[in-house]
């Protein structure tokens, strides 16, 4: 009966760990989806409806909605860019950095929320582009 039952409960625990083991390792490939800093400066900057360019012309359009869920969307790049390595520079430079970028991206999503547009204005043009491409790019 007991040797039943602390079956049972092995077989229990290994059907246990095998599902966390998947669980956790799926849930963490998704958080680790790194997205590169090429792909973020395109979107960010470069593309034709780059977050800079469209969100500074809807929010001198007071679309104030289409303005805020593209500075939504930027903020989680922004989130996200110092995930990656960059091509040179030192790790804490990289750092502070992308503590900047991210920092400057929600700067402009609260702007966004606030509908300021000078605010949002001062944010687009806030971004250290040569600081940081001198040391890392
Ligand atoms: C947080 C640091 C950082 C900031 C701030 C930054 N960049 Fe970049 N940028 C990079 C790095 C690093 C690369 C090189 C990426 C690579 O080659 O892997 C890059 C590459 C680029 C590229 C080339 C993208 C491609 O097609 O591969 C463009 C365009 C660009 N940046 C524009 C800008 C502009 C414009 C600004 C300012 C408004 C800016 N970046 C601000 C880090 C930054």
């Amino acid at each position: 009966m007991v040797r039943k039952l602390l079956k049972v409960t092995v077989a229990g625990v290994l059907g246990m760990a095998a599902w966390l083991i998947a669980y956790s390792s799926g849930s963490r490939a998704a958080d680790d989806k790194v997205v590169e800093i090429s792909e973020i400066m395109r979107k960010s900057f470069k593309d034709k409806n780059n977050y800079k360019t469209s969100i500074g012309a809807a929010a001198k359009a007071g679309k104030w909605d289409d303005a805020t869920k593209l500075a939504k969307e930027w903020a989680d790049l922004g989130a996200v860019i110092g995930k990656n390595k960059p091509p040179k520079g030192t790790d804490e430079s990289w750092k502070m950095q992308c503590e900047k970028f991210a920092a400057n991206t929600k700067t402009i999503l609260k702007a966004c929320e606030d509908k300021d547009a000078k605010a949002v204005t001062k944010g687009l043009g806030s971004f250290d582009c040569m600081g940081c491409h001198k040391a890392h790019r």
